[in-house]
Formats: structure tokens, C-alpha cells, sequence
């Protein structure tokens, strides 16, 4: 076995299996930028996750001799598999950010747990040499703070996402997040500039460490609400990956390094196209403020009315232009399929059909883009919100199935509300507005829609599918 796991040159299959998994993942994630690719993209990623996770536990040694405890290791994994798989399995697509949330946070814990236990086992001749000012520790404490902050965050979005934790908002939290902050780098430059005989001497700073980063990340999400989720998820995401590549750091462990690197490059890269998409600065979003964190200060005028199914049919049948703006409604009924077919339709009868995707139409990055190409609508046809804007006053019609947010104008006209600031699909310059909702429910930022009481708008009101089921049958009949 060591003359196999030592290939001439000094490379080792542990090495080279490492480089593989790397390139896997590489390609991978390059693949799940792709609805057509995404599925091979993953499982690609997970085979070389496969690969390293066996080349660790048959090839990696520490000081000459191979890891122990390899029963408990396999048991750990195929217990963590069973839970993983099970609950991947049973979950709703609706309920699928909530579950993201929690596996990001499980990241985060891992990292820090790694921290925790590695700490008071640096090695004396180390310490000797450099005091604690050395790379090893500030991988370690920079695991410890990203990693706690991760998983106590993820814990708290998870709950904010299921809804039994609502939001919870103190007027100076912006100065106590900044001041939480601090404290937590005083105590990484405190700890690496102390000289002690062994790191063990210091173990007990670290779990008050562990504890005020716990902290951090419960307040930094409890008062983000409104629409804002989105970007705090990303960033927690890309969080959970620079804890994962500072334990690769430490184990020199270059599979690790990577997959950290990348989860924290996309995430960080992610975290920046969501904050220009909801107009959000990055700093407000670490500080866990932004939005106007109030409630609307806007009296309702106007009336809701409604339109016919018939009535409905002629407008299309008859419009040149057409604009479709999914949103959460939409996957929720998993009315994609009928709508494609509504689309199609009009498109045979000379109509122009487009989508108008927002970026944080749904509840996850491009499920929108994902829920529609399930149903085979051509990409060409999906045109993201600041493209199709400027040519609304041009449309005709313009349908809005399931979606609330993505469309209320209070982003453009209240200060006080808390999507204030966020761009918006500017549905209200369309000609006409038909609305498919069940009733006058909220969207997820739990605030009025002025849209619905426009003079230009009509209601359709039903669940998404049914209602579309019938317009279909009444375009059908025309
Ligand atoms: P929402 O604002 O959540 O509105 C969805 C609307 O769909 C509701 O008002 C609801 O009204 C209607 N609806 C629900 N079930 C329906 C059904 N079966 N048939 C027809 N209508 C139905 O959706 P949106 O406009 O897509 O905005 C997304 C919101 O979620 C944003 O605030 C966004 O920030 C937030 N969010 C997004 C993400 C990502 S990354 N996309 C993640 C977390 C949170 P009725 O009850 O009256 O039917």
C-alpha cells in the first residue's frame, strides 16, 4: 500500500486524486450555470467529493501513520448520507431554501468544530518558533469566527424562511453588529499576538469567542426581513465556504482548499450580483440593516376589479405584445407547464410572448429560470427585469401569475417600506395588467401592492394552475 500511495517524483495518489476532485469540481459547478447541464453538473461535483473523501480515508497519513478511527468514520458518513438523502427526498420544491439554509449551516458548524477541536492541538515546536502569530492560527480562528457566524446565521434564516421566526429590529442594531464585529477581530489579533507556552492556554478565550461569534450571527439575520433574504443567504453560502478552505489550509488538504475556495468565490460573486439586483450596499448587508424596515405608510386608493375568463381570452388572443411575469404563485401551483401552453397559443395566433424574470422572483437564485425551463420555454424567450422594462409601456398585456413583490411599486414610491430601494418589474407602465392570484394575499415581504388597485389592472383571482387550465380551454374556443 505505501509503494502504491507513493508514485515516483513525490506525487502521491492522495495528490493526484485531490487534482482530480478539484478539476471535477471545477467543471461541475461550470455545468450548474446550465438548467440543460445543471443535473450532470452536480453529479459530477459529487463523484469527485466521492473520490477525496475515499483517498483521504485509505491514503492520508499524519506523522507516517494512517488515520484511525476509520469504523467511526464510516459511520458518521453513512449516517449523515441516510439523513441527507432522506430529507432531500421528502422535501417540497417550495421548501427548498429553507433546506439549503440548514445544509450551509451544517458547513459552517463543521468548520467550526474543526477550529475548536484543533486549537489546543497546535504544535509546541511551532508555537516556540513564532509565538501565536503564525498562519496556522489565523486559519483557525478565522474558521472559528466565519465557520459560527455561518451556521448560527444559516440556523436563523432557516427559521425566518419556515416562518416561525419572525424579524426583530432594534434602532441602533447597525452600531452594536459593527461593535459585535470588532470585538470578534480584537480577538484574533489579541490571541495571535499573545506568547504562551502551549495553545492550550488560551482554549478557554476561544469558546468565548465561539460564543460572542454566535451572537453576531443570530443578530446580523434576525432583522433582515422584507425581501432581503435572498442576499443574506448568498452571503452566509459564501461564508460557509471560507470556513471550509481555512480547514483546508490547516490540513493541507488541497480538495478541501479548493471546494472552500470555490463555494466562497461563487457565493461572494453571487452575494455582489444580489446586492446590485435589490440595489443593497455589501457593507449594509453585514451589518444585517438595510431596507426601510418599516411598515407602509401608503393609504390604499382605488379599487380591486375583476376581470372574465372570456374577457381575459379576447385581450390576449388580440394584443401584439404580451409580457409574463412569474413568480413564487407560479411554482407553488406548478402551473409552469399549462403556462407554457398559454404561451404557445398566443404565439400561433401572432401574439409576442416574453418573460420578464426578476432576480429574486421564487424563493432561490434563478428558480424562476429553472421552474420554466422544466416546462421547455426557450431561453431566448426569458428576458431578466431591466432588460424588458424599458419596453413595457409598449406591451399590451402584461400578466403577472403568482408573483407580488417582483411588482409592487412601493419599491419606487414609499420610503418607509421595507422594499424600498429594491428594483422592480415596472409593471404598472404596461397598457393593460391582469393579475392570477388565489385572493388579495401578501407576497413574502408581507406588505400592500398598490398594482392591484390600479385603474389598469384586472384580477383574475384562483389558484395559479386552474385559472390558467381555463384560460387555455377559453383561448382554445375562440
Ligand atoms: P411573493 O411576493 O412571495 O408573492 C407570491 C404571491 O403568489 C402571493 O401574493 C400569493 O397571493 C400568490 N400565490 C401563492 N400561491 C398561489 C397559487 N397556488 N396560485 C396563484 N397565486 C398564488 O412572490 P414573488 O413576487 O415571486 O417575490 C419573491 C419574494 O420572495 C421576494 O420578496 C423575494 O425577496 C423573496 N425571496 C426570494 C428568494 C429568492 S433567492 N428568489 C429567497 C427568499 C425570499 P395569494 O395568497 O393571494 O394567492
Amino acid at each position: 500500500m505505501d509503494q502504491l500511495a507513493h508514485l515516483s517524483a513525490g506525487i502521491s495518489i492522495l495528490e493526484i486524486t485531490y487534482v482530480i476532485a478539484s478539476v471535477l469540481f471545477i467543471m461541475g459547478l461550470k455545468m450548474l450555470s446550465h438548467p440543460l447541464t445543471a443535473r450532470r453538473g452536480n453529479i459530477l461535483a459529487a463523484i469527485g467529493m466521492v473520490l477525496a473523501i475515499i483517498a483521504t480515508i485509505l491514503f492520508h497519513q499524519k506523522e507516517g501513520k494512517p488515520i484511525g478511527n476509520i469504523g467511526l468514520i464510516i459511520g458518521a458518513i453513512a449516517i449523515g448520507t441516510i439523513i441527507g438523502w432522506l430529507i432531500a427526498r421528502k422535501v417540497k420544491m417550495t421548501a427548498m431554501p429553507q433546506l439549503v439554509s440548514l445544509f450551509n449551516g451544517m458547513g459552517g458548524a463543521a468548520a467550526a468544530l474543526i477550529s475548536l477541536m484543533e486549537f489546543p492541538h497546535i504544535s509546541n515546536e511551532l508555537i516556540a518558533k513564532s509565538g501565536m502569530a503564525n498562519g496556522q492560527v489565523l486559519a483557525i480562528l478565522i474558521g472559528l469566527m466565519i465557520g459560527t457566524v455561518s451556521w448560527a446565521g444559516s440556523m436563523i434564516a432557516f427559521g425566518k424562511l419556515d416562518g416561525f421566526i419572525g424579524d426583530m429590529r432594534i434602532k441602533a442594531m447597525k452600531y452594536v453588529n459593527l461593535s459585535i464585529l470588532a470585538v470578534l477581530i480584537g480577538f484574533i489579533v489579541f490571541i495571535m499576538t499573545r506568547h504562551v507556552q502551549a495553545s492550550s492556554e488560551l482554549t478557554p478565550l476561544i469558546y468565548i469567542m465561539f460564543a460572542v461569534a454566535v451572537i453576531y450571527g443570530v443578530l446580523f439575520v434576525m432583522p433582515i426581513g422584507g425581501a432581503d433574504m435572498p442576499v443574506v443567504i448568498s452571503l452566509l453560502n459564501s461564508f460557509t465556504g471560507v470556513a471550509a478552505a481555512m480547514g483546508g489550509f490547516l490540513y493541507n488538504n488541497q480538495a478541501m482548499l479548493t471546494g472552500g475556495i470555490l463555494v466562497g468565490s461563487a457565493g461572494t460573486i453571487l452575494t455582489i450580483l444580489m446586492c446590485k439586483a435589490m440595489n443593497r450596499s455589501l457593507l449594509n448587508v453585514i451589518v444585517g440593516v438595510f431596507g426601510g424596515g418599516g411598515q407602509s405608510n401608503m393609504a390604499v386608493t382605488g379599487s380591486v376589479k375583476e376581470i372574465s375568463l372570456t374577457d381575459a381570452a379576447v385581450l390576449l388572443s388580440y394584443s401584439k405584445k404580451v409580457v409574463i411575469v412569474p413568480g413564487y404563485g407560479l411554482a407553488v401551483a406548478q402551473a409552469q407547464h399549462i403556462c407554457h401552453e398559454l404561451d404557445r397559443l398566443l404565439e400561433e395566433k401572432g401574439v409576442e410572448v416574453k418573460y420578464a424574470i426578476h432576480p429574486v422572483a421564487g424563493r432561490m437564485p434563478g428558480h424562476m429560470n429553472v421552474l420554466l425551463a422544466e416546462a421547455d420555454v426557450p431561453y431566448e424567450q426569458l428576458i431578466e427585469s431591466d432588460e424588458i422594462n424599458p419596453d413595457l409601456p409598449n406591451t399590451d398585456v402584461l400578466i403577472v401569475i403568482g408573483a407580488n413583490d417582483v411588482v409592487n411599486p412601493a419599491a419606487e414610491d414609499d420610503p418607509s417600506s421595507p422594499i424600498y430601494g429594491m428594483p422592480i418589474i415596472k409593471a404598472r407602465d404596461a397598457k393593460n395588467i391582469i393579475v392570477m392570484k388565489r385572493g388579495m394575499g401578501k407576497g413574502y415581504a408581507a406588505i400592500e401592492n398598490m398594482l392591484f388597485f390600479n385603474d389598469k389592472t384586472r384580477m383574475l383571482f384562483g389558484d395559479a394552475k386552474g385559472t390558467l387550465q381555463n384560460l387555455v380551454n377559453e383561448v382554445k374556443s375562440l
